[in-house]
């Protein structure tokens, strides 16, 4: 069936990807791309689908409603698919109202837009929130996030995300608003914006700056190549359960301290350098406040209802991801220009 879908922060990273992957795939979808291109938006990421037809771009932030209602009315969607959100930890250590402004604030705002454009007529129609596993806060040795685990955020990042995850929730059981969320690991891939452990690592690689691993490198994350989380969210969006939560991970844990020796050891064999090369830039540093030890993803839900798995190992997604970005050094030198000069010396000094 012909949809129109509004996708929210669809020139960030991830929702990038899932914008190419719905326009592609959906040629009789209507994909509007609704995004404010903060810092880490960037229509660079999108050059490939810009100018299909079944493509649109809207420029605008949803803390602004009027330009909201106009865009809801203008498009008139059956589906929204919500990924604009502030979404790195260190910069809500640095600014946390900046992340209850768009992750609380955006969200209620496009909640309330998508109900007074029903007008209570929610027959095929879907508000669809991705979140982060990071509301269920951190785990032991042992242990993985289920649907069920109780949420205990640590940072602002994923208290705001947290408390829209509620939001979406409380829409749809106070006024039936149709919803499906997501919580999802660690993503990595193309189009990373490299304030992030593996892009930024990368970056660093390739200019030989140290690589700043916090605390004692021991934290562990469950790691996601991003073209299988938009696929999950494609099988989310069409045939998730309404009212329902899935979890989506790659069941692939690493300390971040192997994960880095892994990368410094495919950097190495593909830049031609010696063994150990990259491995010297290694530098212990300050750890993260309120830093989450250990997160892990159970995602049999997903895998049982909905048939879905990762298709790629760590290695290779990870192999692939070097390469875009080894063949991509001209978006790099853009996305690391101005502003983020200045966040960098901010976070890293020098
Ligand atoms: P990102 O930071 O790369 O992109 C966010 C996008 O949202 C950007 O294009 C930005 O311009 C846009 N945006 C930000 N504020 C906005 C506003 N006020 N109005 C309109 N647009 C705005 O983020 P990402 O890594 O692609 O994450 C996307 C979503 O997925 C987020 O909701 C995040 O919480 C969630 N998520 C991310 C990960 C991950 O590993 N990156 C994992 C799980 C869930
Ligand atoms: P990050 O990519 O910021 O994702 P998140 O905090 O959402 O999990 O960080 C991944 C892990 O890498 C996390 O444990 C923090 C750590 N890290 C470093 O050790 N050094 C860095 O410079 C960054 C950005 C992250």
């Amino acid at each position: 069936m012909k949809k129109t879908i509004i996708i929210t922060g669809g020139a960030g990273f991830i929702g990038s990807h899932v914008a190419r992957l719905f326009v592609t795939k959906y040629a009789d979808y209507n994909i509007i791309n609704l995004d404010a291109l903060t810092y880490a938006g960037n229509l660079e990421n999108l050059r490939d689908i810009e100018s299909a037809s079944n493509y649109h771009f809207e420029k605008a932030n949803i803390l602004d409603t009027a330009a909201l209602e106009n865009i809801f009315l203008k498009y008139c969607p059956d589906g929204i698919i919500h990924l604009a959100a502030e979404s790195h930890v260190d910069r809500s250590i640095l600014s946390p109202l900046d992340f209850v402004y768009t992750n609380v604030i955006g969200t209620v705002n496009l909640l309330n837009a998508a109900k007074t454009l029903w007008k209570n007529n929610f027959e095929g129609k879907l508000f669809y929130h991705v979140s982060t596993d990071e509301v269920y806060g951190a785990l032991g040795d042992t242990g993985l996030f289920t649907e069920q685990t109780k949420y205990d955020p640590h940072s602002p990042y994923s208290a705001s995300k947290a408390a829209s995850d509620h939001f979406v929730r409380a829409y749809h059981d106070t006024y039936g608003l149709p919803v499906v969320l997501s919580n999802c690991s660690n993503n990595y891939g193309p189009f990373h914006f490299p304030e992030k452990l593996i892009p930024l690592f990368i970056n660093n690689i390739i200019n030989k700056k140290p690589l700043p691993v916090y605390g004692d490198g021991l934290y562990t994350r469950d790691w996601l190549f991003v073209k299988d989380h938009a696929t999950a969210i494609d099988l989310v969006f069409h045939k998730g359960k309404t009212g329902g939560t899935y979890n989506i991970g790659g069941f692939n844990e690493w300390k971040n301290i192997d994960l880095v020796k892994l990368l410094c050891k495919q950097m190495d064999e593909k830049l031609g350098n010696a063994p150990g090369t990259s491995d010297v830039l290694i530098t212990y540093v300050k750890d993260r406040p309120g830093h989450d030890r250990r997160y892990a993803i159970d995602a049999t839900k997903i895998n049982k209802e909905l048939g879905w798995k990762p298709s790629v190992t760590f290695e290779e997604g990870l192999s692939q991801t070097i390469d875009w970005y080894l063949q991509n050094e001209e978006w790099l030198k853009h996305v690391t220009s101005g502003a983020y000069q200045r966040y960098y010396v901010k976070m890293y000094g020098g």
